[in-house]
């Protein structure tokens, strides 16, 4: 069962899902184990978090991992870590042993190695994959999402953690969670806005048959707890 959540604006659908984080990571015992997506989406969001939750959220619980990384150093502007240090890491109170970046600057082998062994080393693990709380991930105008594109789209059924992947257009390499590892979450949250999104998403909420060749449309987590935070211009396909 899929939860949408329409919101009229990008600045709403971040304050909508900011206030659900912040009422799932409050109701957590322990550690929250919350997977970001990159892009540009999530930066509204991490703007939002930095400025209205700073005080409030207790970030002490929250230990930050990503679900794809672009395979370049942490300085670079294409690194989903940097925009994440510009617009949420350097505004709040956040320990370095709670982040846990994709070391873009490795080999994309080297860094998918280590990415593993991180995440077995800290994150629980449930019918032999591991056990996010919450995947937050976006949509590409193609139907992609982490780094799992429509020409790669064996990884989502790889059977290992993480994988190498390449941009099909600009052919940057990158480094992704894979689809098994994806749809293990406990819950799985897509952030998405703006119009040029708003094909793909009725093709995936009303599960056209052409959805087969979106990768986003495979992202089902067996937990079933499965959400659509829109904003009016990427929902608008939806009958
Ligand atoms: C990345 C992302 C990718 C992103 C989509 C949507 O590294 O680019 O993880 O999957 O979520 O491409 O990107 P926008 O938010 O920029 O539209």
């Amino acid at each position: 069962m899929i939860e949408l959540k329409i919101s009229e604006t990008p600045e709403e659908v971040a304050e909508s899902f900011a206030r659900d984080l912040f009422q799932m990571i409050n109701q957590t015992n322990g550690h929250f184990h919350l997977v970001l997506s990159g892009g540009s989406t999530p930066r509204l969001l991490f703007d939002h978090l930095s400025h209205d939750y700073a005080s409030r959220m207790p970030w002490e619980k929250i230990h930050f991992w990503w679900g794809d990384e672009r395979c370049v150093p942490p300085s670079d502007p294409e690194s989903n870590y940097r925009m994440t240090y510009d617009h949420l890491f350097s505004r709040i109170d956040v320990k370095p042993d709670q982040i846990h970046r994709i070391k873009g600057e490795l080999t994309p082998e080297e860094a998918c190695r280590l990415y593993v062994d991180e995440i077995g080393d800290l994150i629980p693990e449930h019918g032999h994959l591991p056990l996010f709380d919450l995947i937050i991930l976006g949509i590409g105008d193609d139907g992609h999402t982490a780094s799992i594109f429509p020409d790669q789209i064996d990884l989502l059924v790889s059977k290992e953690t993480c994988a190498t992947a390449t941009h099909p257009l600009s052919g940057q390499k990158r480094v992704t969670l894979t689809g098994p590892v994806l749809n293990n979450a406990r819950q799985v949250s897509f952030l998405v806005t703006g119009k040029s999104k708003a094909l793909r998403i009725a093709q995936i909420i009303h599960q056209e048959n052409s959805a087969v060749h979106l990768p986003a449309s495979h992202i089902q987590p067996g937990s079933g707890r499965l959400s659509f935070y829109l904003d009016r211009e990427a929902a608008s396909g939806i009958k």
